[in-house]
């Protein structure tokens, strides 16, 4: 079904799972590669959304901005940064009137085409695949460009000295470098090496892209509809971007963007498939084989697990009478996913939604262009149909 990252960690089953999840755990748990993707966060927040969104709003278009673009290149700037340890710069004010870079897309198409595989009968898309038409021939060039531009990556890196970042920012510890710096198991050639290599960047361009973009665009769009939830006070200061240190104590900014994802999941369905005959706690019997498929957007609007005003956005939900988060279980809460294959970059990606919404709702007051209907896409992942157009005023300084 998601053929397009190959055979690495978010697809990879049993014994080559286990494998790769600890080498990935290793790589998530180090506190270098953690310090230095939290600081590119901040960093690609301070130079290019926060001067793109200070130039839309010098612009004062009458007709706005389409913001689920701009979260894209952003994402991709700071998921490309984290993973090589250089800038694509998508989102530079002199870059941003080109289009998204057919790398940054790749992924966005493949989630689309992974969803009508699930739609369809295999047959169906396995004959789309043969005949190379519609979403596979749209999949097959996406997982092109993929490769392309991820095995130039891994050549470029290998032509420098010990295949480490070293003459790069980071010093060696994004996430190329500490792939390449894992020991090669025995036995392993060359070409294999270098498709693990491929598979583990192309797993983490999807698993921290598009998830954060989705993330952003339906939190914006939320406060916008909601505008009483906006909390602030004056803005101090130019171009004031907060890292994920400072906005520790944030716990209503935390609470909104939980509540968003209760609301709006990124991932907005799971799918599992049983190895053996099993139960489930209300009793339902799974046969071998059969596919089980749990829809998360579903699960966060059920009155019996979020009460009745489970429709509503109230973060409050989420904070206790002494104003900290609340811990949800993530049996309830699966956004994340719950149990051994949950999300290796929870924090990372709570922080990193943080670290934009903070500094966007600090420098600049945001409001939903009228009459643009927002409705969601179909695919594996929650992007919006036609984006969201908004328009952006700079906060006045106190
Ligand atoms: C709001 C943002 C995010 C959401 C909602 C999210 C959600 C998820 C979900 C549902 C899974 C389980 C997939 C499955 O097995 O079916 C997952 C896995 C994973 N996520 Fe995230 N994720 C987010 C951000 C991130 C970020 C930023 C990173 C990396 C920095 C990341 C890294 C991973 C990895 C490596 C896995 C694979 C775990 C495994 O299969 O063992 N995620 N994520």
């Amino acid at each position: 079904m998601f053929d397009v990252v190959g055979d690495g960690l978010l697809v990879a089953d049993a014994a080559s799972w286990v494998r790769q999840r600890h080498v990935a755990a290793t790589v998530f748990g180090n506190p270098s590669f953690r310090s230095f993707v939290l600081s590119t966060m901040a960093r690609q927040t301070a130079r290019l959304l926060v001067p793109f969104l200070d130039h839309a709003a010098a612009a004062a278009s009458p007709d706005g901005f389409e913001i689920e673009e701009v979260f894209m290149r952003y994402s991709l700037d700071v998921s490309y940064a984290s993973a090589f340890a250089a800038d694509l710069d998508t989102l530079s004010v002199a870059a941003a009137s080109a289009p998204v870079p057919l790398v940054g897309q790749a992924t966005r198409v493949a989630s689309e085409a992974a969803l009508f595989r699930h739609i369809v009968p295999a047959w169906w898309w396995r004959l789309m695949r043969w005949l190379n038409v519609g979403t596979e021939r749209r999949l097959a060039e996406a997982k092109a460009v993929l490769d392309e531009f991820v095995y130039r990556e891994i050549a470029n890196r290998k032509s420098q000295s010990l295949g480490v970042a070293s003459g790069r920012r980071g010093g060696g510890s994004d996430l190329l470098s500490l792939y390449m710096a894992w020991p090669r198991d025995p036995g392993v050639t060359e070409r294999q090496r270098d498709q693990f290599l491929r598979d583990s960047a192309v797993g983490y361009m999807f698993a921290a892209k598009d998830l954060i973009v989705a993330a952003l665009t339906w939190f914006f769009y939320i406060l916008c509809t909601h505008p009483h939830h906006h909390r602030h006070g004056h803005r101090r200061g130019e171009h004031a971007v907060f890292d994920s240190d400072a906005l520790q104590p944030a716990s209503y900014l935390h609470a909104a963007v939980l509540e968003t994802l209760r609301l709006f999941p990124p991932a907005p369905f799971e799918e599992k498939e049983a190895v053996g005959d099993d139960v489930l706690p209300d009793g339902t019997k799974v046969a071998k084989g059969t596919r089980v498929i749990f829809c998360i957007y579903a699960m966060g609007r059920i009155e019996e697990m979020w009460g009745s005003d489970c429709h509503e956005f109230r973060p409050e939900r989420w904070l206790s009478d002494v104003g900290r988060v609340r811990h949800e279980p993530s049996h309830k809460f699966a956004v994340f996913n719950c149990g051994p294959r949950s999300c290796l970059g929870k924090n990372l990606g709570l922080s990193n939604i943080k670290i934009a919404a903070a500094a966007i709702l600090h420098n600049f007051q945001v409001e939903l262009v009228d009459g643009h209907a927002v409705e969601p896409q179909d695919s594996v992942v929650l992007h919006t149909k036609n984006g969201i157009r908004v328009r952006i005023k700079r906060r006045k300084a106190a």
